[in-house]
């Protein structure tokens, strides 16, 4: 009798949630495929519901479908950061007390770390961050190329090689989407500079924009499997990227094959029927009614709002882009947030200290240390004198939309302390950068501030000047470019008064960009640190104390002076346009591929940075002498750490083709490996090129062309200082 209730209610039990499930639309179902629940979902939609999906609600969502239960999109920036709350229609911070993150550094440091495994650590963790404070998407990683020193977002971008660049950018994406969070890559493209960012029209020749400026975000797609795509502000060819039929129809979507959605980027909407048919899935941040910055902006103005609905009702436009769009944004949120088995994130946890620290130490990079006046170690020196305005000012607050609202940021100054002992520490400013120093009373507050720094230092067992630039407009910031590249607020002169007084100086430089140094000879330690985050502090204090043996390398050229960047070389028409026209003259010759071709010999080559210990570089060799096309080369060689302290070295290998039917760059970042090692220790380190990355592109047949013929891959510690060779032939 009892196994007969028991087995009646098993079955009613089966019956109810059968009838459940059955009531269970599709869409909702997450053991359905994704591409079902879209069709499920499509189906079901009005008209005005899909057309309301393709804008903007709020300054950083869009509308989901509430009569569904289909969730909104809340996207946040990125990409150092998760953004604060700001109100629905204004930029301003909403005042929230719980959005205040975790600051990770700059993504030019992360790329000068050269490591893809912190690239993984960085992703997972501002991807945690970004999923805990409930976002769909992470407005970055950028990828834009580094092609003049005075672009102002420089520093959000991953420098100026397209294969670093390339292999950076792949975890980065891939880590933060394991999060159920979507990657945005941004800003593509050729959003090289801020100067006359919303309008400037850039040409460039296929050759150039396949081979330079294209590869990382071709990588983030088609290898990281980006979920969405920002577009860019500028216009390519006479198009807004927004809404650019070559770069988001053929290029992105056709021949990459990205399921991902489109955005915009904000206000970079400009008509309505480029939007419709030209690639874009969703409008963000049309200013409308000239209610741009403040107040309620009407978003049913919005290009792809009323104007579309109306389009499409009238006939001008069929539904057939709408379901595409439709299908893309539904994609987009069942991969985020309808996805089944989304973690939850965590926000502000120690182990993103932890991420933030490390991934800083391992893009500091030292670019000079005369007579090892560095490490510094606790307790060699009993007064060390902290001089600058970038040893106490917040360098995450400030550069547009990357400034960040942080749980806590500590400083260089506070850095210092907790390593040396506040007693061994005296500060002084030596420059503000508050002050406008082209007013009198300001001169007479610089001189003064100059004066106690130089009194400072002349008491001082070591100098460490901590300088550079910052967050301010016409610095390292969003909408505008620098206006020259020298250090800016008269730093050059407080360096020259310091080394008067004291010649133990240490230079650290905060920058996103390259500067000129025309105290360099004088100097005899300079050490690059970017911008870095909450844990800016330690991680300085670590690497200048020896506990941490600096690894990072540039990942651009420093120039000796503007003159001898390639783009502005060329005058106001390629660098920053003229009449809203430019064209990218310096063509595939960016960064060390000028450099090296024009034998002009930069301040510091691209991939060059110092260790406090020694690597020597053994003989390489490769697996085989002669290759296929599709062939894969191993090349190896021994590494030996010849000094004294533990430390890592980014090997890097650069290809060359000396007789090429077109121009080759002299020599091509083709490979490179971050390798730890003991002191005394050797290793076997062994590289692989793939024979497709040999390949140029040939603008004629539109295609990618491995020439036949003989290769030299050059083993290097950076691009100008090569120390091994081998040839190979390619059939
Ligand atoms: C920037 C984007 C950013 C967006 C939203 C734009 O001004 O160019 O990078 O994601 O604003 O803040």
């Amino acid at each position: 009798m009892k196994t007969k209730i028991v087995s009646i209610a098993a079955i009613c039990c089966f019956i109810l949630a059968n009838m459940v499930n059955a009531q269970i639309p599709v869409y909702l179902d997450v053991n359905q495929p994704i591409e079902k629940r879209i069709e499920s979902a499509l189906s079901q939609m009005t008209l005005e519901e899909k057309v309301a999906m393709c804008s903007a609600q709020s300054k950083f969502s869009s509308p989901g479908v509430p009569r569904l239960g289909i969730p909104e999109i809340w996207m946040t920036d990125g990409p150092h950061g998760i953004r604060e709350e700001v109100f629905w229609d204004r930029w301003d911070g909403a005042k929230w007390t719980n959005d205040s993150c975790t600051a990770f550094p700059a993504l030019t440091c992360l790329a000068a770390s050269f490591n893809p495994e912190i690239s993984s650590l960085y992703g997972k963790s501002i991807g945690e961050e970004a999923r805990y404070r409930n976002k769909g998407v992470l407005l970055g990683p950028g990828v834009n190329i580094y092609r003049i020193p005075l672009n102002g977002r420089n520093f959000e971008y991953m420098g100026e090689d397209p294969y670093l660049s390339s292999r950076m950018v792949v975890p980065y994406v891939q880590a933060v989407q394991q999060n159920g969070v979507a990657a945005c890559v941004k800003h593509f493209a050729l959003n090289n500079q801020e100067k006359d960012r919303m309008s400037v029209n850039v040409e460039v020749s296929d050759r150039a924009l396949y081979e330079i400026y294209l590869p990382a975000f071709k990588a983030a797609v088609q290898e990281g499997k980006a979920w969405s795509i920002m577009g860019a502000y500028n216009q390519l060819r006479g198009q807004h990227c927004c809404h650019n039929d070559l770069l988001l129809n053929k290029i992105l979507k056709n021949d990459w094959q990205f399921d991902g959605a489109v955005i915009s980027d904000w206000g970079g909407v400009h008509n309505t029927e480029q939007s419709v048919y030209n690639g874009l899935d969703l409008e963000m941040g049309t200013s409308t009614n000239g209610l741009t910055t403040d107040g309620t902006s009407p978003y049913s103005e919005y290009y792809l709002a009323d104007p579309y609905l109306q389009g499409i009702k009238s006939g001008k436009y069929s539904e057939k882009e709408l379901n595409q769009k439709v299908t893309r944004l539904l994609r987009l949120i069942f991969r985020t947030t309808m996805a089944a088995n989304r973690p939850f994130g965590k926000f502000v946890s120690p182990e993103h200290s932890e991420a933030a620290r490390k991934i800083a130490e391992q893009g500091i990079v030292l670019l000079k240390n005369d007579k090892q006046i560095l490490p510094i170690p606790v307790g060699k020196y009993k007064r060390i004198a902290v001089i600058g305005d970038n040893a106490v000012r917040s360098l995450v607050i400030g550069g547009g939309s990357s400034s960040l609202k942080v749980a806590y940021e500590v400083s260089p100054l506070e850095g210092f302390r907790a390593k040396y002992g506040a007693e061994t520490i005296a500060f002084s400013r030596g420059y503000s950068a508050d002050l406008d120093y082209r007013k009198p009373e300001s001169k007479t507050i610089a001189d003064s501030l100059l004066a106690s720094a130089v009194e400072t230092a002349r008491n001082a067992d070591a100098v460490i000047f901590v300088g550079g630039l910052n967050k301010n407009w016409f610095q390292d910031s969003e909408g505008d470019d620098r206006q020259s590249m020298a250090l800016p607020y008269e730093q050059d002169k407080v360096i020259n008064a310091l080394m008067t007084v004291n010649k133990n100086l240490t230079v650290i430089l905060c920058t996103g960009n390259a500067v000129e140094m025309p105290w360099l000879a004088q100097v005899p330690a300079l050490v690059q640190a970017w911008y870095l985050g909450s844990e800016a502090g330690n991680a300085i204090a670590n690497i200048v104390a020896g506990e941490v043996n600096p690894s990072g390398k540039l990942p651009f050229s420093f120039p000796k002076k503007l003159e001898d960047n390639a783009a502005y070389s060329y005058g106001a028409l390629s660098y920053p346009g003229k009449d809203n026209k430019q064209e990218y003259m310096e063509d595939i010759l960016v960064g060390y591929r000028w450099f090296d071709t024009k034998k002009i010999a930069p301040q510091f080559p691209f991939g060059y940075g110092l260790s406090y210990t020694t690597f020597s570089y053994g003989k390489p060799s490769t697996d085989k002498t002669e290759y296929q096309a599709n062939d894969i080369i191993k090349l190896t060689f021994q590494l030996s750490n010849t000094g004294k302290t533990a430390g890592a070295e980014i090997v890097q290998v650069y290809a060359s083709q000396p007789k090429a039917s077109v121009l080759r760059p002299v020599k091509e970042l083709k490979a490179f490996k971050k390798v730890q090692l003991s002191a005394g220790e050797t290793a076997t380190v062994e590289l692989k090129i793939k024979t497709q990355d040999l390949a140029y592109y040939n603008d004629k047949t539109q295609s990618w062309v491995v020439e036949p013929g003989e290769f030299i891959l050059q083993t290097a510690a950076s691009s100008a200082n090569i120390k091994g060779k081998v040839v190979v032939k390619i059939k």
